[in-house]
């Protein structure tokens, strides 16, 4: 049987970083998170009798041996179902991948949504995502619709990601800055696991609760200033954690990105910052102010390429399929 997703990432408001369940990604910490409408990814799986291993490819690129993620991932479906058959991906993304925008949200989110009900597994969302969570934490956090919160759990079952306010519940636009095609050298996966020995990761930890708390709070009543000093000092602290492990995602680029931040708004312009795992940088800005945003961004010589998105919907199935 053949079917087809597509999913967008999405960009945490409060991060997940680092891990109380390697095998199982359970986070040390919840995280809220809005989908990214524009950025998208596409997944066709096929599981069939004839295909003598699995073939993966992303972007036009095969993705090789038996102990690959998404290999993986499949062996957790095929489980699931009770079936055999090896399969077919084909993905693609409209965004680079590896770069800071999470694509591997979208990626496992789509996967998971496409492989399940290509094995003929009808899964409710919530199975989804704790499904999706295993091939990729924050692609749980894809599944939903609009401003997602993921709860951390103590298990398996307790640690999925729901909906806290639909998409047209605020006109929020996340403006990408692509200042690099270039693929992190450190992926988020070595950070989740080497963060924990860095001297200020238990009291980030601690902060956490109160973090989530308030971020709940100012999405509710919408209060543009202090909702984007708090994700701005979420991105700050998330980097500080970074580097006190001696990881370093920022480039030169972004920094000149992000330096410019406070100075657009001593001109008025209401955006904020946030960073991922990479060195793309995301401006957070209520709509109508985006295409400000933009002119700013185009002046800019080290941003290669600017992605315009709102709050987006969680990962679907689509009739079209790509191969
Ligand atoms: O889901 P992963 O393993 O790609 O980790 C995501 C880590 C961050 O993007 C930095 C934070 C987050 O909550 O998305």
């Amino acid at each position: 049987m053949k079917a087809t997703a597509i999913a967008s990432p999405n960009i945490a408001f409060i991060k997940y970083m680092g891990r109380k369940d390697e095998v199982l990604r359970l986070p040390e910490n919840g995280s809220i998170s809005m989908n990214v409408s524009n950025l998208l990814t596409t997944t066709t799986v096929e599981f069939a009798e004839h295909y003598a291993k699995d073939e993966v490819l992303l972007d036009g690129e095969t993705e090789e041996g038996e102990g690959s993620r998404v290999v993986k991932h499949l062996d957790r479906i095929r489980k699931l179902a009770g079936i055999q058959a090896f399969a077919k991906v084909v993905s693609k993304n409209t965004f680079p991948t590896g770069t800071g925008l999470s694509s591997s949200s979208s990626g496992f989110a789509a996967l998971t949504v496409a492989g399940s009900a290509a094995a003929g597994l009808q899964l409710h969302e919530r199975e989804l995502s704790i499904l999706a969570r295993q091939g990729s934490g924050s692609a749980c956090r894809s599944i939903p619709d609009g401003f997602v919160e993921w709860v951390d759990g103590a298990t398996s079952e307790e640690s999925y990601a729901k909906t806290i306010f639909p998409a047209d519940h605020w006109d929020l636009a996340d403006v990408v800055a692509i200042a690099s095609t270039e693929r992190k050298a450190i992926s988020s996966s070595i950070a989740h696991s080497t963060v924990a020995d860095g001297p200020y990761y238990r009291s980030r930890i601690a902060r956490m609760p109160g973090k989530i708390v308030r971020c709940k709070e100012l999405l509710e009543t919408k209060d543009f200033r202090a909702f984007g000093e708090l994700i701005e000092e979420e991105a700050l602290d998330l980097h500080v954690i970074f580097m006190s492990a001696g990881i370093i995602y920022l480039t030169p680029q972004s920094l000149e990105i992000i330096k410019r931040v406070p100075f657009w708004r001593s001109q008025g312009l209401s955006v904020y910052f946030t960073l991922n795992t990479g060195q793309d940088v995301h401006l957070i800005c209520e709509r109508a102010d985006a295409e400000s945003v933009v002119a700013e961004l185009k002046k800019l010589s080290v941003v290669r390429e600017v992605i315009v998105s709102g709050p987006g919907r969680g990962a679907r199935k689509i009739e079209e399929h790509l191969f």
